[in-house]
């Protein structure tokens, strides 16, 4: 189905594409562009880039690249004209759809997570509408649930039935088999006969990032084992990419640009309830890159909040780890031993929670003095030197002179030891790690990266360099195309000129982000978007021109000399030297003309 043209443009020309992906990747002024890490892909180092003068962005790291519409097809994963239609709502400007269109999308959905929408809703209904439910209602009352936060993350029951949902789902038309392959039913042994894996349990929906039911967390009412039962990894559910409630979750996220990472389903859904919109968890698993770069994309703050027992210390500690090379700012919230988030709030209430528990979170040093203080005992002498060498060694891995002064002073103040002499030592020790290699670089700032290919021929670069004028400017590209056509001796770079020929010939002005649109194709887009992103003088000299066009010229000749070189050796090997004698006079007369055009 095809959206107006005008309508296209008009809705696009009606946003600026620095807000729309502001709203998924926390973004940075730096120059011209704005830099920020790629949501596509998992990278420390900013190399996304979105221009507000071109209205396009583009990945050094991983390539993709396009307009606003390319964004959020890529991001919400809506086709073409869904993503012109919900931008356009989002602004106000009505997008018709026909008929037609929504069809075809019904029948693109998948089966999988239509079935798992499908299921969501049914166990949400069994548990609040039906006297099935009952028992599962009265638990999460118990334990402080209200309906509305219940409602929220979609909570249901799966009854004590071995077929509620196998019979559900066939009753709704869908094929059972891909419902066995992600966990949700199973196979009898003996008689093949399809059956129900939750039974008699409170359903927590797992999201994706696109807010699709892909999983179910499975608790018990009371406390038998497995206290949850989980959906396996499967094609749609990736455990360790996810965190639970971040759909939820997300707009808070961006609008406070801080995250507080909890352990449990119920960790997440209390606090939600105590006021702390921005939480989600890694699901009882240690931490992982993807998750850290989740964490890391939307927040410059991060909270850890896990439980406070043993298991949550050696978790926090292992988060800590995969936070550090974002360089955030990453705060420990701790309670009371023995408690998790869920149990302080229920204990001690929303307000308590809010500010004596996230309110008064440490900084990870912090945290990490405290922590080796519990371990040590203090009055005896020796401990408390190990205890001092312990910190040492941590004030070494501080990144900022700011930071290891502050925590040097603290230790000096506190122990009554001299500064001078911590300093010293402390020196001592990073020297020694730094020698082992133990010790990354000293940081200040992150730089975006912009660039991430090695040096590229002469001739590519002069290519490139005709590509990003010409996309500037019809006239001249019209010129060009005088000159040597669409021959360009890299494939890529032939075939986008030969589209950006095209596009002006259709009348189009010059507008990469609506060029971009047109190539409807990754591969052209990705090229396309990264020489649009080059910094280029903003008028084109004849000089330039033709010195390009020089290069690219030299190359071919260069290519057509090597190519009679060895053609020359095959008739010399064939002993037919006369063709030999005659490829030379070539080859010579070749080479008269290299550095002449
Ligand atoms: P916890 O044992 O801390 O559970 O595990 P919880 O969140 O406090 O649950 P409640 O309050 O007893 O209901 C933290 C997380 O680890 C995973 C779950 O994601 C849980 O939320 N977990 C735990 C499992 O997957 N399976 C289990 O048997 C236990
Ligand atoms: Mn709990």
């Amino acid at each position: 189905m095809r959206v107006d043209e005008a309508l296209i443009e008009k809705v696009k020309a009606s946003v600026d594409i620095v807000d729309v992906i502001s709203e998924y990747v926390q973004l940075k002024k730096q120059g011209r562009n704005y830099f920020g890490l790629c949501p596509f892909h998992s990278e420390k180092t900013p190399s996304f880039s979105v221009s507000p003068e071109k209205q396009i962005f583009h990945c050094f790291g991983c390539g993709i690249g396009g307009n606003v519409y390319t964004f959020l097809m890529e991001m919400e994963g809506y086709t073409f004209p869904e993503a012109v239609s919900h931008l356009g709502e989002k602004i106000g400007i009505h997008v018709p759809r026909t008929e037609q269109e929504n069809i075809r999308r019904e029948a693109k959905a998948e089966p999988l997570y239509r079935g798992m929408e499908l299921l969501t809703k049914l166990y949400h209904y069994l548990l609040m509408k039906t006297s099935y439910g009952k028992a599962a209602r009265e638990y999460l009352d118990k334990r402080g649930f209200t309906a509305q936060t219940i409602e929220k993350y979609q909570i249901g029951y799966a009854p004590d039935s071995w077929d509620t949902a196998t019979r559900f789902l066939k009753r709704r038309g869908l094929p059972l088999e891909p419902f066995v392959s992600i966990g949700i039913l199973a196979t009898r042994g003996f008689d093949g006969k399809i059956f129900d894996c939750f039974r008699n349990r409170v359903m927590f929906p797992i999201t994706d990032m696109k807010g699709r039911t892909v999983a179910f967390g499975g608790r018990v009412l009371d406390d038998s084992k497995p206290k949850y039962l989980n959906s396996p990894e499967s094609n749609i559910f990736h455990k360790g990419k996810l965190l639970f409630g971040y759909p939820v979750a997300r707009p808070a996220i961006k609008k406070k640009n801080e995250v507080v990472l909890f352990e449990g389903y119920a960790d997440v859904i209390k606090a939600y309830q105590a006021g702390v919109d921005n939480g989600v968890a890694s699901m009882g698993t240690s931490l992982t890159e993807e998750q850290a770069g989740l964490l890391t994309r939307n927040a410059e703050k991060i909270i850890v909040c896990y439980d406070s027992d043993d298991a949550g210390v050696e978790a926090t500690f292992r988060a800590i780890d995969m936070l550090k090379p974002y360089h955030r700012s990453v705060r420990i919230a701790r309670m009371p031993k023995g408690l998790d988030p869920d149990e302080y709030i229920e204990r001690y209430g929303d307000d308590a929670f809010r500010h004596n528990v996230l309110g008064a979170s440490a900084t990870v040093m912090a945290f990490k003095m405290q922590y080796f203080r519990q371990k040590r005992n203090m009055n005896d002498e020796g401990d408390r030197l190990k205890y001092i060498e312990t910190i040492l060694h941590e004030i070494s891995e501080l990144p900022q002179a700011v930071e290891r002064d502050h925590y040097l002073r603290q230790l000096a103040e506190e122990f009554s030891i001299s500064l001078d002499a911590l300093k010293q030592q402390q020196y001592q020790i990073y020297r020694q790690r730094k020698s082992k290699g133990e010790l990354g670089k000293e940081t200040t700032e992150i730089r975006p990266v912009t660039q991430t290919r090695p040096l590229l021929p002469a001739y590519q670069m002069a290519e490139r360099e005709l590509l990003a004028y010409m996309m500037h400017d019809s006239e001249l590209a019209f010129a060009i195309r005088e000159k040597i056509g669409a021959e360009f001796y890299t494939d890529l770079y032939g075939a986008l000129a030969a589209h950006l020929y095209a596009y002006y010939e259709d009348g189009w002005p010059p507008d990469i982000a609506s060029f971009l649109q047109k190539l409807n194709d990754p591969q052209l887009q990705s090229v396309a978007s990264e020489i649009a992103m080059m910094e280029i003088t903003d008028q084109a000299t004849d000089k330039v021109i033709d010195d390009c066009i020089k290069v690219i010229r030299q190359h071919g000749l260069e290519e057509r000399i090597r190519q009679k070189e060895r053609e020359r050796k095959e008739a010399e090997r064939a002993n037919d030297f006369e063709k030999a004698t005659k490829i030379l006079a070539e080859i010579i007369s070749l080479k008269k003309g290299l550095g002449r055009n």
